[in-house]
């Protein structure tokens, strides 16, 4: 090893490069230089670094600088979550979770909401429902707004004429805070409208229960809802899919749907690694699984999928669904 060290050595000293003359010094030359002082552009002489004026980068610099001191300590929270998160012990139910969240629930989602387009989702969503009307897992009301109330005649999303509106509409969630929320946001909204019925429910055991808004106990029509609306809520409940079998059981076997806006896991895996860390911290926080496989529960509900659309990197789901005919 040291002879081949020795080796080296002598090459380097006795190379013929180590034994170039030094190069030989630039003459002054004062023709060359009154040509360089006359043909340079004036632009050039005052705009050094390729044009840019100093104030632009100096604004450059300082924002890369903002950037990546911002990107440092995003990095360091979300290791400090993940490292949280593993260490929390967190149960499969946090749906207690919006009990105390409710009061403040509207101004936590409202901007991510509005980032994310959800409204016109909701909008899109919710306008085909028709008939009598099932909301579970209703939250404080955010879907309010976007009800056609009172059935009339007029086309359904087919464009084939139809009796389109809702009948009536009966409002579910788990926890009692969310529903008061969602009546006081109805009443101010549509004061004359009487069909409706707010409840404190379990939405995997909601039975079917239509008689204040004109059935007759046993009537036939009586014993299903037309549309069933769930909008984020199968990721804050313990057992989603028995969920969606039980609302697929009290919807009319022709005509009735399903209706879902959901939240999930994305198409890609980078995302989902991440939604899949952060997932103990975030659902004990807000009560919500975040990184559910949609697709997989609908398909395990054996409900029928009459239409399935992902968006936002395949995170936010929204499903048609009819009963499966035996
Ligand atoms: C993320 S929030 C969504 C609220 C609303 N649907 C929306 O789109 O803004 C989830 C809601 O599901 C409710 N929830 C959780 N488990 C439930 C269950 N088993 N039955 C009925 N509601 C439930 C929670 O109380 C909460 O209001």
């Amino acid at each position: 090893m040291s002879s081949l060290l020795q080796f080296l050595a002598l090459q380097t000293l006795t190379s013929p490069r180590s034994a170039k003359p030094p190069p030989a010094r630039k003459q002054f030359d004062p023709e060359l230089k009154r040509f360089q002082e006359r043909f340079q552009t004036k632009e050039a002489q005052s705009k050094p670094y390729g044009g840019i004026p100093p104030g632009v980068l100096t604004f450059l610099g300082i924002s890369a600088l903002a950037i990546s001191t911002y990107c440092g300590y995003l990095y360091a929270s979300y290791q400090r979550q993940v490292s949280r998160g593993q260490a929390l012990d967190v149960p499969t139910d946090v749906s207690d979770r919006y009990n105390t969240t409710a009061p403040t629930f509207d101004a936590d989602v409202e901007l991510s909401e509005k980032a994310m387009g959800l409204g016109a989702k909701r909008a899109d969503l919710v306008r085909m429902a028709r008939g009598n009307v099932l909301e579970v897992s209703c939250g404080t009301g955010r879907n309010l707004e976007y009800y056609n109330l009172g059935e009339r005649r007029g086309v359904d999303s087919e464009g084939h004429a139809a009796v389109v509106g809702c009948r009536s509409l009966t409002f579910v969630d788990l926890s009692p805070q969310m529903v008061a929320i969602t009546k006081e946001k109805f009443e101010a909204l549509w004061p004359e409208f009487k069909r409706v019925a707010f409840r404190s429910q379990d939405a995997g055991s909601v039975s079917v229960e239509l008689k204040g808004f004109g059935w007759s106990p046993g009537s036939k029509e009586g014993e299903y809802y037309d549309t069933v609306v769930q909008t984020m809520g199968l990721c804050s409940m313990p057992d989603p899919v028995g969920t969606l079998r039980h609302l697929g059981e009290i919807t009319e076997p022709k005509r009735g749907r399903i209706l879902l806006l959901e939240h999930g896991r994305s198409h890609y895996d980078w995302l989902n690694r991440i939604l899949d860390n952060l997932a103990p911290t975030h659902a004990d926080r807000h009560g919500c699984w975040w990184n559910r496989d949609i697709g997989a529960i609908v398909r395990e509900s054996g409900l029928e999928v009459v239409e399935e659309k992902r968006w936002h990197l395949g995170t936010t789901w929204r499903y048609v669904l009819k009963p499966k005919h035996n």
